[in-house]
């Protein structure tokens, strides 16, 4: 029985039929389909008609409805999605999913390939060159051969379980094709698309439906990804791409291109014009003919990625703290749009910071539709003299917020007056004070725009993540008087949740258990929550695994905080600041009180290579910052400090070295260069 190539449809009357007919059958059937599946989805050359292929599905089901112990995930009928859940499981990703250092210029690439150069110590260096989808990345798991679970990116570290979602979309393959031998695990990693068409589409039905159309296809992808009823992804116009691997058991695979080839014969789907070059001139053409191309394409891309094709070298450059060194993105330049400013207005963030934003007559960015734009601050609206009245140009870079570029004059037009910030917040009516270019609100949490940012960002996805509770809910909290900190969320009531516009009991409840639920929460995501300046998640993680707990962290001296590698002294003074504050003191212990309690981080195996040792840096390194190498001899149980003194173990000598190297001859230090540093440090 085979229904890959014309297969019949007409089919034994279920009822006739015994267990091992009805197993066979299903398994040809489940093969029959994928391989349609690969040819109509992924090879765009499908060989049978949709009517064929409904009977063979229709059928398909009927037998798996009749024979339920011949049950499997991996079946096509399984596309249809699953029960609704409340919320995303969170997953751990095999191996952290790093991000891309972007680039805007020619000369920035050039240097990229310089060093790659340098460090890998080849004259020739092989690339491969591919677009940069703008979509949403995720990371799919095949166990022998078989889809696991797919995530998305998350912090890097830990994703959301898409899984459901993702299977309904008809390129994901349940299964890896066994064209090629199917490795134990495979860990990859891909870009979920919606096709521009597909978007436009679903926009109009959206609209017609009364509901938000989303801003672009990136937002479409990205939220229907997140949905947490499968059922509602089913149909939408999704596809993905993969490229490239995370892990792989079994077979051994040596370079990215090798990889890339090996992709289509497990039935993933790899972009068609992948390029593989060692020559500069071949990147420069390929970015320029894909920015000039990009409107045409299916999918939205927003630049082109460069990556170093052999894996051993890949692995020997490693990584800076979340982009890899081996590869690059080279963006497209921006999208510019002239359209009218129809007025300015002020701003207030969670910081209290007054932002002047620039309300536009909608135009179209790029796919994008703008109707407002940051003009930064004060400094900036006067430099680019931007009024109520002009026509402006605006540009959206990728992911940033869109901007005005500038102000285009026209001649004889008689103009508003000159934009000046108001001396009182426009929220609150409190005094502003001016700190550098920028002015804030002083009226901290009593102005109701910070508190309603400040317990937003406490909510937020990345922070502690309280479903439900989402701007709107926020603002009524504290319009209605319910909330004056982020500590007041947990006294609220399912009455108190009752008053609020759009609730009901159910729904109440939902949001009033949410909270409670947050109670138990990660270090550094509690951290990130409370909002201090220049913390963001980054920060946040690098902070709770050195101090581990709100303890220690809150006892930490401004020396303390400095002495960790990647915390500067703005940093510390800010994070030495909030704790100092009684306001936030007055909060951290209301929140204990509540029973709102940090996990510890579990504290990090630490080798003691270096006990005891102490080491200092002078020049530039090649291959590291100063951070970075900082980093590495503290990961060892060792100290870096900035000057030489009797203590001093170590001195690494980088190009032009400082007074400190003649310092380090006098006390008798050993003197490294950076390959011997290398050695020690076990690279
Ligand atoms: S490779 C470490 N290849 O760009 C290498 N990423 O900032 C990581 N992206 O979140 C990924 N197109 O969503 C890779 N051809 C491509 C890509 C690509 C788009 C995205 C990905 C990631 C972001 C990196």
């Amino acid at each position: 029985m085979d229904f890959k190539k014309n297969p019949k449809t007409l089919f034994k009357k279920i009822e006739k039929m015994d267990k091992s007919e009805a197993r066979e059958e299903i398994k040809a059937l489940r093969e029959g389909i994928s391989h349609h599946d690969y040819l109509y989805y992924i090879d765009n050359r499908p060989a049978i008609s949709d009517e064929s292929y409904d009977k063979l599905f229709k059928r398909l089901r009927e037998l798996e409805d009749a024979f339920p112990e011949f049950d499997s995930d991996t079946s096509p009928t399984r596309r249809v999605g699953a029960p609704p859940v409340s919320k995303l499981k969170k997953v751990r990703h095999v191996s952290p999913l790093l991000s891309l250092n972007a680039e805007m210029d020619e000369e920035e690439v050039w240097e990229f390939d310089r060093f790659i150069k340098r460090n890998t110590g080849k004259e020739k260096a092989i690339y491969v060159l591919e677009p940069k989808f703008d979509g949403l990345s995720v990371e799919i798991v095949y166990r022998e051969g078989v889809f696991d679970y797919g995530a998305t990116r998350g912090d890097g570290e830990t994703g959301e379980d898409i899984s459901e979602n993702l299977k309904t979309i008809r390129s994901v393959p349940l299964r890896l094709h066994e064209k090629k031998e199917v490795p134990s695990l495979l860990a990859v990693r891909g870009e979920v698309l919606m096709h521009k068409k597909g978007f436009i589409r679903m926009n109009k039905e959206r609209v017609e439906r009364g509901e938000e159309p989303f801003a672009n296809p990136r937002n479409a992808a990205a939220g229907t990804m997140r949905q947490l009823d499968s059922k509602k992804v089913v149909g939408r116009p999704l596809d993905i791409i993969f490229y490239e691997i995370i892990k792989v058991e079994g077979p051994e695979i040596t370079s990215h291109w090798e990889a890339l080839k090996l992709f289509p014969g497990w039935g993933l789907k790899t972009w068609e014009d992948n390029r593989k070059t060692s020559q500069f001139k071949d990147i420069k053409g390929y970015h320029s003919k894909l920015s000039e191309k990009r409107d045409e394409l299916d999918f939205e891309i927003d630049g082109v990625v460069i990556k170093l094709d052999d894996f051993s070298d890949r692995e020997n450059l490693g990584s800076r703290q979340r982009s890899p060194r081996w590869a690059i993105a080279w963006k497209f330049p921006p999208k510019k749009e002239v359209t009218t400013v129809e007025d300015i207005v002020v701003q207030v963030g969670r910081t209290g910071m007054l932002t002047p934003v620039a309300l536009l007559q909608p135009v179209d960015v790029g796919g994008v539709t703008v109707s407002r734009a940051t003009l930064h601050n004060e400094e900036e609206v006067i430099k680019k003299d931007v009024r109520q009245g002009d026509d402006v140009r605006v540009e959206r870079a990728g992911d940033v917020i869109p901007e005005v570029v500038e102000s285009v004059k026209a001649r004889g037009r008689k103009r508003k007056k000159k934009f000046s910030m108001p001396d009182r917040c426009p929220v609150c009516g409190s005094e502003v004070e001016k700190e550098g270019a920028y002015y804030f609100c002083t009226a901290g949490l009593s102005c109701p725009a910070q508190l309603i940012g400040r317990v937003g960002h406490f909510a937020s996805r990345a922070a502690l993540d309280i479903d439900g509770l989402g701007e709107k809910t926020v603002r009524q909290l504290v319009e209605k008087d319910f909330v004056h900190d982020i500590a007041d969320l947990y006294e609220l009531t399912v009455d108190d949740i009752l008053k609020l516009e759009g609730f009901a009991k159910k729904s109440a409840k939902q949001l009033h258990n949410a909270i409670q639920k947050t109670k138990k929460v990660r270090f550094d995501r509690f951290l990130y929550a409370l909002g201090i300046r220049h913390v963001g998640g980054h920060v946040a993680r690098v902070l709770a695994r050195e101090f581990r707990s709100m303890e220690n962290l809150r006892e930490a001296t401004i020396e303390d905080l400095e002495e960790i590698a990647e915390i500067g002294p703005e940093i510390a003074l800010s994070v030495k600041h909030f704790f100092d504050q009684e306001e936030n003191r007055k909060v951290l212990e209301r929140l204990e009180g509540a029973g709102v309690k940090a996990e510890e981080m579990p504290s990090r195996k630490k080798e003691s290579r270096f006990e005891g040792k102490t080491f200092v840096f002078t020049g530039g390194l090649a291959k590291y910052t100063r951070a970075e190498a900082k980093k590495a001899v503290e990961e060892l149980g060792g100290r870096a400090t900035s000057s030489v003194s009797g203590e001093t173990d170590y001195i690494v000598v980088g190009e032009n070295p400082g007074s400190k190297l003649d310092e380090a001859k006098k006390e008798k230090v050993k003197i490294l260069d950076e390959t011997e540093f290398e050695k020690l440090i076990g690279k």
